[in-house]
Parts: structure tokens; sequence; C-alpha cells
């Protein structure tokens, strides 16, 4: 198959969404790979890294888009890209389409086969692809929080770990999932008291054990919150409900509880937010105030660091492109159901149900989109229709 990387047109973002390992693992399986001049630049590779691994590098997306039979990106397409795209293109991406009702029709009236890494799940029902960028935001919320405590940036002024005969500061981690537990591992690890909040118990023995009594779990209740908020110095949202926006967790009245200059951090801000009083921000103005209470809200706090980004997506993704450039994509989302649900967009129709609930569109089922109820002309034909449902099932009950 013919591969293609444009670079990323999108304002203010450095990834790219393959790396030089990628190149020499797609050619290795006998795939071409064409990639834009400069595409790697903002996570410092180099086009000459790409064709020392075997890419070919071309000059202007219209060259990429207009060979590639799969178009590999990292952020949704621009109009300019939506505009390349063809009818039988794949294109492999993070899509975001539910709250975007203008970019869904336009990759319907495309014709092209459009996967979203935020849908993919695997077998125990998590999202493998969104995954290492909750990683990265976790780790960087500490770090953040811990910047934006210091005196001169309007925080209270306090070291996180504290010093010998000074006490650390008190971080509250709301949301123990992949981003909290990151969050808590580095506040940890700057020595910091933390305690992390979660409504699922199960989740609170995973913690304990895995930090090895080193934070204390909290099962998070409104009371539970307001009586940790007059000791936070910092506070991290990272609560997550799959597919619905986010709850408040803490309440604009839950501010004046607060010491004055204590930090909150809200990661979940891409879902709408956990607490009352966020609003988006950027890297380049990533705070304000309220009632005294500072507040970092950027919504891709990932893009601050592209080389570890890029490296971490391109990881996670690298499987999944291989497996659709290998078995091409009717034969590849057959064979992985978690893959299907990646599928948004195919035969000018949305296939995805929450995506057409959030645009206000009707979807039809994947399987009829691309035809899945077929056998498949590349396999064993007995019983493979069986062996599929079978995963489907399994793969459904390990979701509940
Ligand atoms: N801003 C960014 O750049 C960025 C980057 C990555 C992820 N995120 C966002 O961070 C959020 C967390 O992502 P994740 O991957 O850690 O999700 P996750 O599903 O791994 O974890 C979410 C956790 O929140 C818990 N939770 C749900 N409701 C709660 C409540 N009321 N109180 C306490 N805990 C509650 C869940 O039990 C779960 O353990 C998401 O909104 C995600 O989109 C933002």
């Amino acid at each position: 198959m013919r591969i293609g990387i444009p670079a990323e047109i999108k304002p203010a973002e450095y990834r790219v969404a393959i790396t030089p390992a990628g190149v020499r693992e797609m050619v290795e399986h006998g795939h071409q790979v064409l990639i834009e001049a400069g595409a790697g630049e903002g996570s410092a590779i180099t086009d000459a890294a790409f064709e020392a691994q075997g890419a070919r590098v071309v000059t202007g997306a219209a060259a990429v888009f207009g060979e590639a039979e799969m178009v590999l990106k990292v952020k949704e397409p621009q109009p300019a890209e939506v505009e390349m795209l063809r009818e039988g293109q794949l294109l492999f991406t993070y899509l975001h389409l539910a709250p975007d009702p203008e970019l869904t029709r336009g990759l319907c009236g495309s014709g092209a086969t459009c996967i979203a890494y935020e849908t993919v799940e695997d077998t125990r029902g998590r999202l493998p692809l969104l995954a290492p960028m909750s990683e990265i935001a976790g780790k960087i919320a500490t770090q953040a929080g811990a910047f934006m405590l210091e005196k001169p940036l309007g925080g209270r002024g306090i070291l996180l770990g504290g010093v010998p005969g000074v006490a650390a500061a008190n971080v509250i981690v709301i949301g123990g999932g992949v981003v909290g537990m990151n969050a808590a591992f580095i506040a940890i690890g700057m020595e910091a008291d933390v305690f992390v909040f979660d409504k699922s118990i199960d989740r609170l023995r995973e913690l304990d054990v895995d930090f090895a009594g080193r934070c204390s779990t909290v099962y998070s209740t409104t009371l539970a919150i307001e009586e940790m908020l007059p000791r936070a110095d910092l506070v991290i949202g990272a609560v997550l409900v799959h597919g619905a926006r986010a709850p408040f967790v803490v309440r604009r009245e839950q501010l004046a509880l607060m010491k004055p200059g204590a930090v909150l951090v809200d990661v979940a801000i891409d879902q709408g937010g956990c607490f009352e009083t966020s609003r988006p921000t950027t890297h380049q103005d990533p705070t304000f105030e309220v009632d005294g209470i500072i507040h970092y809200c950027v919504a891709n706090m990932p893009g601050a660091v592209p080389i570890t980004s890029t490296h971490a997506l391109t990881n996670a993704t690298l499987p999944y492109a291989t497996a659709l450039a290998d078995a091409g994509v009717t034969a590849a989302v057959r064979r992985d159901p978690g893959l299907r649900l990646g599928v948004n967009v195919a035969a000018g129709q949305v296939t995805h149900p929450a995506v057409a609930e959030g645009v206000g569109m009707s979807s039809v089922p994947v399987e009829d989109a691309l035809n899945l109820d077929k056998p498949p002309a590349d396999g064993p034909q007995t019983g493979h229709i069986d062996r599929f449902e079978a995963r489907r099932r399994e793969h459904a009950e390990a979701r509940e």
C-alpha cells in the first residue's frame, strides 16, 4: 500500500504521524511511504532521517494526498485537507467528529473511509490510541501545577516537595485513571503529599497497590472534596465519564474554601472541564484567575512536548496502521472488532452511533457500509463469521 504522511497544518501542532522507525516497519512490510517535506521538523525529525529508512519525501500536501491510498495524520483534517481526500482513500487520525457537523459532512462527501484514533478500543474496552496522550497530559499537569504555584506566576509561592523542616504541598488529584495516575506519580516523585480521589473503588484498590501506600486514596464525594479543598495547594482535575461531558467536581462557591493562590489544573477541559470556573486556554496564555485561584486549562497539553508526544502516539498507532496497510481496511476491521469501532465514516455515511448523535445525522452500521457480512475474499470462508461474532460478543462483554 502507498501510505502518505502530510505535515500537520492545524495551528500550534508540531507532531507528525510516523517516525523513522515506523517508516522502516512499513517498508519491511512491503509498503511505500511518502512524507511531505518538513513534516517531522516540529518533532525534531529531519527529512533525511525519514529517507534513510526508505521514505520518499515529496513537496506539498497535494502530492501526498494525490498518491496515498492511506493518509496517516495526527489532528483532524483541516478544510483544505478535506478537499484533497477522495473516494476509496483511507484516513487514519484523531477526528473528534461528535462536536463538528461541518467536518463530518465534509468527510462523508469525500467518499473516504475515516478511522478515528480516539474511538479505537482494545479487548478490555480501553482507548489505546488516547492513552499515550493521557499519560503525557497527566505528567505535565503536575509539572505545570508546580510551576504555577511559584509566586512570580501568581501562585501561593510553595515548593511542591518542601525541604527538611518545612512541610510539602498538598496535591489533590480528582479522577485516578490514566491522567490521574500519571499526575500522582510525578507529584509523589516530587515529594508532595498526594491524595487521589475516584468514584471507582476498584480503581482506588489498584492505585493503592501500584503506589504501595505512597499516596492516600479517597472515595470521591462532594463532602470529601469539600473537606480537602482548604488544605489543597494544587488540585488536578482528571475525571472522565466515557462519552459524556465532564461532571463538575469543584463548583464556583467552593473556590472560597481554598487558599488564595492555590492552583487548579483542569486536564478534563477537552471534555468541557471538571471545574465550574474552567475555560479552555492555550500554551501561549495558559492561566487565568477566578476568586484568587489560578486556573490552568490548556486543551492540548501534549502539544507542548511534541518530541515525546510524536513517539508515544506513533508507538501506539503503528500496529494498527500496519494492520490496515497489510490487510486493507475491510479485512483489518473484520479481524479486529476494536479497530472496527474506530470507523467513523465509510461509504459517504456516518458509521459511529455516538458521532451521529453528536452531529445530529443518521448512521449506518459499519458492517453494511463496508460489506463486512459478506464472506471474506482473503481467508477461510467456513466459520470465519461465527468466530468473528464470538469475538465481537466477547469484546462487548469485556466493555460492560
Ligand atoms: N487537556 C489535555 O491535553 C488532555 C490530554 C489527555 C487527556 N485529557 C482528558 O483527561 C481526562 C481524563 O482522561 P483519562 O484518560 O485519565 O480517563 P480515564 O477514563 O482513564 O480516567 C478517568 C477516571 O475518572 C474517574 N471518575 C469519573 N467520574 C468521577 C468523579 N465524579 N469523581 C472522581 N473520579 C471520577 C473514573 O472512575 C476514572 O478512573 C479526559 O477528559 C481526557 O479527555 C486531556
